[in-house]
């Protein structure tokens, strides 16, 4: 490991590899999100819905199971290669009701109020110009229905997600500042509802979910994490370097550990608001 800090900055393309391979096979293993999402968007067997940088299909698969045969799930994202692996585990679901769009959230490619739902899981804070995606969800979307924007709750209630990305980019000496930064944009305060407001909607309500999820200590839970994120350094590493990365988490984590578990905490915001 070098002493000079990289700067980690990767395209959404370069991560796809990554993000592939530790996506689920087919159905989701961590619903509660996505049920969640769906019910707040009020989304129901036969409804056409459109998700928003859907990457490896996280909510879009749990929606189209949800609106059955007579509905209809676009799954958008801007990076083909994401896309592709959503579309695999359709394929592997048999989801005839799904259809798969590689587009910005900032110029949809869509009719003027032709959704019954719009949502999006992890992905405004990515866009360069957040406002202008409302604008779109709300112009897609049919007079009275919803959208539902899922972003993450703050740093001290995500101690898995916090843990990771504090810990590694130390022992890897890497830069990670930028990730950080977005991936917790709009996670306190109200700019978000602020631009949902600017944007049209109305009735705009915020609602939260935090959750305490238990891992076992058969197998390092932070694996996923650290191969989406920190891939391509890793692989790198040699043997005895890896250990010491994986020795390295473990000493973080062990303050979580409670009788033989460890007992982390999750916390997402999802803002949820009507088109008139
Ligand atoms: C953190 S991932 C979230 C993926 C998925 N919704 C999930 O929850 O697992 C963010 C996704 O946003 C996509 N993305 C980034 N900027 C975007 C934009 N302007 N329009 C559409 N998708 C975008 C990326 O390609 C990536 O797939």
């Amino acid at each position: 490991m070098t002493d000079k800090k990289r700067d980690v900055n990767q395209s959404w393309e370069e991560k796809s590899a990554e993000w592939k391979k530790t996506a689920y096979e087919t159905v989701s293993k961590d619903d509660a999100p996505n049920q969640l999402l769906i019910d707040l968007a009020g989304i129901r067997a036969g409804d056409t819905v459109l998700d928003l940088a859907s990457g490896t299909g996280e909510p879009s698969i749990s929606i189209a199971l949800h609106v059955g045969g007579k509905g209809r799930v676009t799954a958008t994202d801007v990076t083909p290669n994401m896309l592709n692996t959503a579309r695999q585990r359709a394929e592997r679901l048999d989801l005839g009701n799904m259809s798969f769009e590689v587009c910005s959230m900032e110029a949809l490619p869509f009719e003027d109020r032709s959704f019954d739902a719009v949502t999006c899981r992890f992905g405004v804070m990515h866009a360069s110009d957040p406002l202008a995606a409302l604008k779109e969800a709300r112009r897609v979307l049919k007079p009275g229905k919803n959208a539902v924007f899922m972003v993450h709750g703050p740093r001290e209630s995500n101690t898995l997600w916090t843990t990771v990305h504090v810990v590694a980019p130390g022992l890897l000496h890497i830069d990670d500042s930028k990730r950080v930064e977005h991936h917790f944009k709009f996670s306190e305060g109200d700019e978000l509802t602020k631009l949902f407001q600017t944007a049209g909607f109305d009735g705009i309500e915020e609602k939260q979910l935090c959750r305490t999820v238990v891992k076992s200590d058969d197998e390092p839970f932070w694996n996923q994490l650290l191969a989406r994120d920190y891939g391509k350094f890793i692989e790198v590493l040699e043997e005895t370097q890896q250990a010491e990365l994986h020795d390295g988490m473990a000493t973080a984590f062990r303050e979580y550990k409670e009788a033989g578990a460890y007992k982390l905490l999750t916390a997402q915001r999802f803002i949820v608001a009507t088109a008139m």
